[in-house]
């Protein structure tokens, strides 16, 4: 078969990046430009100030993803972008940047559901075999995807409130930490023990999620030892935010394995960078040895291109177009 490449775009949220990616498995150029030191400032991100930095640097970033390419327009197969979920202002710089690249150099233009991407993240460091289960957790997300085969996708447990990487840094404003503030509870927890009890919140489906509930109790918790004039050890309490928070997603993911009986299982987006999900991960993974699993590297947990680029490749094959009406969709279905 012909060796089929593609330009990704991907401006969701508050990254701007763009990739030129081979065969859906293999990354060619991986540029991402990132806007945190900007949100950080304010705690969080701004969708007015977001949108606007996409445009200043969204030409810049595909200029360099097809310059560190070494690639001409002709060479390209399609253009893929990410269409959804994500914030409206920001996912619209990328689907106009897209349209126009591929108006102007005749391409076809590929849809991308940006959590699709998360999940086929995994195929730059793995063969991903179905069927398959996902575990994605991110800023906006928190999704258990069964996949039977390849491009289908069916959300199998989701969150009845809040993102687990939303209480992640919800949680760290509370103890004072700076955005992003899943990396920091990650660190913090390190030095500390889970000694304070926290909810197991109950969901109606099994398989489904809720985190809001566990964020009011951190800062209950914090109010009760500030009334008692007991101190509050920041290490311990994001230890034991952290346990709680992970045990419930195991809790989930443990009950999905036994139920769709998977051949892989992966996990995605940015808090599957947490370092202590990677080894319960790891840990809890041993007594399922009739399933393989994938924990992916770092750089592919959190926002990027490349990962559009690997599931646009598979939307490719299956001759899923856009047109050239085609808009942002911020509540994108998969
Ligand atoms: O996938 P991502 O980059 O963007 C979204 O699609 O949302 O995920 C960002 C989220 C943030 O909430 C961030 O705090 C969280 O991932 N995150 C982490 C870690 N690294 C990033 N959460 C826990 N532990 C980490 N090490
Ligand atoms: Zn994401």
């Amino acid at each position: 078969m012909k060796d089929v490449y593609l330009l990704a775009i991907e401006s969701s949220c508050d990254e701007t990046a763009a990739s030129v990616v081979k065969n859906g498995n293999e990354i060619i150029s991986n540029v991402v430009s990132s806007q945190i030191d900007v949100h950080s400032q304010f705690g969080g991100v701004i969708p007015e100030v977001a949108s606007r930095i996409h445009v200043e640097n969204i030409s810049l970033v595909i200029e360099k993803a097809m310059k560190d390419a070494n690639m001409e327009y002709s060479a390209l197969d399609g253009i893929c972008f990410t269409q959804g979920p994500g914030l409206i202002g920001s996912l619209h710089v990328g689907v106009q940047a897209a349209k126009t690249l591929a108006f102007a150099h005749h391409l076809p233009l590929i849809p991308v559901h940006h959590i699709t991407g998360h999940i086929y993240a995994n195929a730059f460091v793995d063969e991903i075999k179905f069927p398959l289960l996902a575990l994605v957790v991110s800023g906006g997300h928190t999704e258990l995807v069964y996949m039977k085969e390849d491009y289908s996708f069916e959300v199998v447990g989701t969150t009845q409130d809040d993102a687990i990487g939303e209480a992640y840094d919800k949680v760290a404003r509370v103890l004072g930490l700076p955005y992003p503030g899943g990396p920091q509870i990650d660190r913090l927890a390190k030095t500390g023990e889970a000694t304070y009890p926290l909810p197991k919140p109950k969901t109606e489906n099994e398989l489904d999620f809720s985190f809001s509930g566990l964020k009011s109790a951190v800062i209950q918790s914090m109010d009760r030892l500030k009334r008692r004039n007991e101190e509050m050890i920041p290490a311990n309490m994001a230890a034991s935010f952290q346990e709680a928070a992970l045990g419930q997603l195991w809790n989930r993911v443990d009950k999905a394995l036994e139920l769709y009986q998977p051949v892989h299982f992966v996990i995605a987006g940015g808090v599957a960078a947490n370092s202590r999900l990677r080894e319960l991960v790891t840990e809890n993974m041993k007594k399922y040895s009739n399933i393989s699993y994938t924990i992916p590297p770092l750089w592919c947990c959190t926002d990027n291109a490349a990962m559009i680029g690997a599931s646009g490749y598979h939307a490719y094959l299956k001759e899923i177009r856009a047109n050239e009406d085609v808009g942002a969709n911020p509540s994108l279905q998969m």
